[in-house]
This record gives structure tokens, sequence and C-alpha cells, in this order.
């Protein structure tokens, strides 16, 4: 054991009961009820960082929620590893699905339970950890930069003016994310590309109050009829995006590529099994994993309209909604697909409804080099703490400030995520394993090292 691991080994209890204290705070950026809550835990992030070590620590405020900013510069010489994360977390709602209250953290034997476990509380903290680590037993062995921002899950608006604004604060040789999952604990991957995204809510008004269904049914549209079927005919027989134009600029992935990305071990059964579905679902031609990452897609996040409380009301309602999400791949642009979609939903309306399409925030997809120095320590430091070669993975999600570290700070990023699929993030009962949490908290300081030592020669 070094002196890393022997420091790591003493101090897993504090580590992670410092962990709890980070996951009791209720930081869902999405609603302004936890406003004080997201501040508070900017706050505590700030406190662990100092604690750590980390030099001009900052809380730095934006027309949002702040971003904290720390550093430990050691030589100039040395390569600088920016770390980016979010102390913000995704609502906890419907909460009546959770085995146990979301910001009360439940710790198992095997896993911490609670909202922002995986995504992202539990790997920032790893982080930071990680970085104790280094300081507490003289092995820092590269420059460290930390940005961990509290606007996510909510589009990061903040966070662009705030590169534009710090460039210079923030030059580095490499970004560093552990925001993202592996394939499994047995088979370690990286994740190298992210899926875009476009985001809409559409609003569908036919009469201009709610009718009566007898006296006005069938002789009025109703916007909910309306847009089922306006919603159902975005796909078609092979589940494909039917909107003109939507797959003009999708990269095709090459068979080589294909044909590694489908030799991952992953097993259909477990997926369906874990999902409790007896078949999975997708456009023709190709296989779950091509589907869930090289592929666009287009989903229903939510519809809603009419009478939804208990008993029966007889209406005709006046409006319906729903929000669409489109995940993009290489190249498709967030802007043009959601020019597309508006263009295309509101030509298929029939004229007698109105039709409002509004565009919320959006993400350029990403991919991310496997050939460089940064992912030759990543794939090096894993390999060492796992015993395993760690397998380059495109992930489904998104996390739109990739692209934007490479076009405004010109850095590429590292996607070196400890989750699981299995954490369910952004769902009830959120988990992330302490297992992971330990790993990554041992892997970091190794990619640092082999970083350095890299950057060298
Ligand atoms: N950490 C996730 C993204 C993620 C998860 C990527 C797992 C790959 C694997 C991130 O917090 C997230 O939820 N992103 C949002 C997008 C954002 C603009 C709201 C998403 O993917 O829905
Ligand atoms: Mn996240
Ligand atoms: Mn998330």
């Amino acid at each position: 054991m070094n002196v890393a691991q022997d420091y790591i080994e003493k101090n897993k209890a504090k580590f992670l009961s410092e962990l709890v204290e980070l996951l009791k705070i209720p930081s869902v950026s999405t609603d302004k009820t936890f406003k004080d809550d997201v501040f508070r835990a900017a706050e505590y992030i700030k406190n662990r960082l100092v604690d750590a070590g980390a030099d001009n620590v900052e809380v730095c405020p934006t027309g949002g929620y702040p971003i904290v900013y720390g550093e430990k510069i050691v030589d100039a010489a040395l390569p600088t590893i920016l770390i980016y994360g979010h102390y913000d977390v995704q609502p906890a709602d419907p909460i009546d699905l959770w085995d146990s209250p979301p910001f009360e953290p439940v710790v198992t034997d095997t896993l911490v339970i609670a909202r922002g476990a995986a995504d992202d509380k539990g790997q920032i903290y790893m982080h930071i950890k990680a970085f104790e680590v280094m300081m507490q037993t003289n092995t820092l062995a590269c420059n460290v930069k930390f940005m961990i921002e509290g606007e996510e899950e909510v589009g990061s608006d903040s966070l662009g003016p705030f590169l534009e604004k710090n460039k210079n604060r923030l030059s580095a040789d490499v970004v560093l994310v552990s925001d993202t999952a592996m394939l499994s604990n047995e088979n370690p991957s990286i994740t190298m590309g992210l899926r875009g995204l476009s985001y809409v809510e559409v609003e569908v008004t036919g009469p201009n109050r709610d009718l009566h269904s007898g006296i006005y049914g069938g002789g009025v549209a109703n916007p909910i009829n309306v847009l089922a079927k306006m919603i159902a005919s975005l796909t078609d027989s092979e589940n494909r995006i039917t909107i003109p134009g939507f797959y003009d600029k999708v990269v095709t992935i090459g068979d080589a590529e294909r044909k590694s990305m489908n030799e991952a071990p992953f097993d259909l059964h477990e997926y369906q099994e874990d999902l409790d579905i007896t078949e999975v679902h997708g456009e023709k031609g190709y296989t779950t994993l091509e589907r869930t990452s090289i592929r666009p897609t287009l989903d229903v996040n939510g519809i809603w309209g009419g009478y939804t409380a208990p008993g029966a009301k007889t209406v005709l309602p006046s409006k319906a909604y729903a929000k669409l999400s489109m995940r993009l791949v290489p190249n498709q642009s967030p802007d043009e697909i959601t020019a597309l979609f508006t263009n295309h939903f509101k030509k298929i309306a029939p004229a007698s409804v109105k039709v409002k399409v509004t565009p919320h925030h959006g993400g350029e997809p990403a991919v991310t080099p496997i050939d460089s120095v940064a992912y030759k320590a990543a794939s090096m430091a894993m390999e060492e703490t796992f015993g395993k070669k760690p397998i380059p993975m495109r992930g489904g999600g998104s996390i739109p400030i990739v692209a934007l570290f490479e076009k405004t700070l010109g850095l590429k990023t590292i996607l070196m995520g400890f989750g699981l699929d299995s954490n369910k993030i952004h769902s009830p009962n959120e988990n992330y394993g302490l297992f992971n949490f330990y790993k990554g908290i041992e892997t970091i300081p190794v990619f640092f090292k082999h970083l350095a030592a890299l950057s060298k020669k």
C-alpha cells in the first residue's frame, strides 16, 4: 500500500461523513424554493476546498448560482488540470417513490442513497478528497484548478460568460470531469463522446376556454387529441424521426467503431430485467448501445392538459402542453434542430388549433480524443487501480459545457466518471457505490501522477 492508499484507508469514514453532509443540502437548481440551499451547497464546497488546502478559494457570483473556484499551483512547469463538476441536483420528485427521504442520506454496506449521490456530488467530492490526499501525502504531481458550478442541471447559463471573463484564471492543459458512468465495476470505461440536446416546450390551443365535452364534443378540435397525433407523427414505423432535415448532418460512424462498440461487455438480458421490460425499442438497424449513444432521439418528457384530478370531469380542454427533448449527435447543432422542429411542428398542426413552441436550454454534442496524452494518463490510471484497461465508450447523456470548454478555452476534456447506469440519477433512490467513491479517490491521484510523467517526455 502506498502513502496515498494508506491515507485513504485511514480517512474513509471521515470522507464519507463529509459527503453525507453535502448530500443533506437540497441544492435543487430548477426550483426557486431551494434558492438558499443552493447557495449553502456552494459555501460548503468552498469550505471543504479551503480545508483540503486549496488557495484563492472563492464563491464567484454570477447572474445565477455561483461558481466555486479554488486552485493549487505547485510549479509552473507542471501540467495544470482544471476540474469541473456541479453541486446542484435534480428535483427529488416524485418523492413518494423514494424508499427513504431524498435529502436524508442512507448509507448501506455498499451504497450511499440520496439525491445527488452520483450526479454529481459524490463524484465532485472524490476530487476534493483526492486533492486532500495528495496535499497530505505530499504527492500533488500537477497544478490543479477547481471550478464547480450550480446550474448544470438547468443548462449552465452563467458558465459561458464566466469562461469568457476568466480565460487567464482558467488556463490549463486539460479539463477533468467525473460526471458520467462506467460500463460496470468489473469493466471500467472512459466516456469519449456525449450527445447534445435540443429541448422544447409546445402549447396547442383549441377553443378559447374549456368546454362541456358533450355540448361541443365532436364539433371542435380537442387540443390534447391533436397534440397526441402530432407527436405520434414525429416518428415513423422504423422509429426514425420524421422532421425533414433532422438527420442531414448526422455523422455516420464507421464500421470499425461500430464493431468495437458492440464488443463491449453489455448484457441485453440484464438491461431488460433491470428495467422490467420484455423488449427493447428503437431505431431499426441499430443495437441498444448504438441507439443510446451514436444515434439521435426524440422523447416526450412530459405531457399535460385538461382534467387530471381524481374522479371524472367531462371537459373538452382549451389547451394541451408537452415538453420534448431531442438528443443530438455530432454534427447536429441544437439551434438548427430546434428551428427544424419548430417549423415542422407548426406545419403539421391542423388549422383548427394554434401552436406555440418555446425553446429551452440546449447543448452541443461532444467527442473527446482518445489519442491524447491526457487520455493515456486516464487509461493508465484506471488500469492501475481497477486492474483492467478501461474501454472508451460514448455516453448518451449531455454535458453541454464540454463543447464550451473547447470553444472558449481551447481545452479538451477527459470524462473519467466513476458512476454506473444503475445509480438511478434523476430518478427516485439515486445512489452511489462506496466502492466507486473510494476507487475514484484512489484513481485521481494516479491520473495526476501519469499525466505529469507523460508530459515530461
Ligand atoms: N451528469 C449528467 C450527464 C450524464 C450522465 C452524461 C450520465 C453521461 C452519462 C448531467 O448532470 C445531466 O443530467 N445533464 C443533462 C443535460 C443538462 C443540459 C440538463 C442531461 O443529460 O439530461
Ligand atoms: Mn451531472
Ligand atoms: Mn444530471
